[in-house]
């Protein structure tokens, strides 16, 4: 966007470490088809699944102070799972627009489960956050399978580069989750990280069961708009 066309229309902003904010915009658009959009991927910093806390804390806000200070965003979105539920109040607390955070939908998938053992797939750091402790709590009497499923961050961004995701990471994915104590009870799996809803379709295929998957993308885009 030029300079000009950011003062007339500011755009909404999105950022990622790659192709897993488009799960959330893809929602979004659906409900503003015309906002203008600058869509920011930290390639640089993929995976941000394996970074610690302190590196994405200190990161993840200056990344997006540079952001908001080059293209005025009234709104910035972190379409990122392992960036929200580690930065998210750092950024708010640098920025002076209103900020969207992506967080595991524990709470929908408490409502949604019909056999109280909900599965969680989500990369390595932000399956223990304690984001996720807390909601877990908060879905009583309910229990929350985790599993790290790195690799499907890869395999979303092959998919997207046109080329064919591996199966044997879909598969490892599923069978990490689902092979857990209790895993066969799992009917409601959380994609928490915004790479996996862009599997879905493998992912189901790689369950050999009907699971019904369920992720922040709509909700999100609510708020947003
Ligand atoms: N898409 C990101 C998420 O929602 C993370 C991918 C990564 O590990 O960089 O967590």
């Amino acid at each position: 966007m030029t300079e000009a066309q950011i003062a007339e229309c500011p755009p909404l902003l999105f950022f990622d470490t790659g192709v897993g904010g488009l799960s959330v915009l893809r929602e979004t658009i659906k409900l503003l088809p015309h906002a203008p959009i600058v869509y920011a991927a930290d390639y640089a910093g993929l995976p941000y699944g394996m970074k610690s806390e302190a590196e994405l804390a200190a990161r993840v806000p200056a990344l997006l102070g540079r952001l908001v200070e080059r293209y005025k965003p009234i709104l910035a979105t972190i379409a990122c799972n392992t960036a929200s539920t580690i930065a998210l109040d750092h950024v708010r607390s640098a920025l002076n627009i209103p900020v969207v955070g992506t967080v595991p939908a524990i709470k929908p998938a408490s409502m949604l489960t019909k056999t109280g053992v909900i599965g969680l797939l989500g990369t390595r750091a932000t399956i223990r956050q304690p984001y996720v402790d807390l909601a877990a709590d908060f879905a009583s009497n309910k229990i929350l399978l985790r599993h790290a499923a790195p690799d499907l961050v890869y395999a979303a961004e092959a998919k997207l580069r046109g080329e064919k995701p591996d199966p044997r990471v879909i598969r490892e994915a599923m069978e990490g989750l689902m092979d857990q104590p209790d895993g066969g009870q799992i009917y409601t799996v959380i994609l928490a990280c915004t790479h996996f809803p862009l599997l879905r379709d493998e992912l189901s295929e790689a369950a050999q069961r009907p699971v019904q998957f369920i992720d922040g993308a709509a909700g999100i885009a609510r708020r947003i708009a």
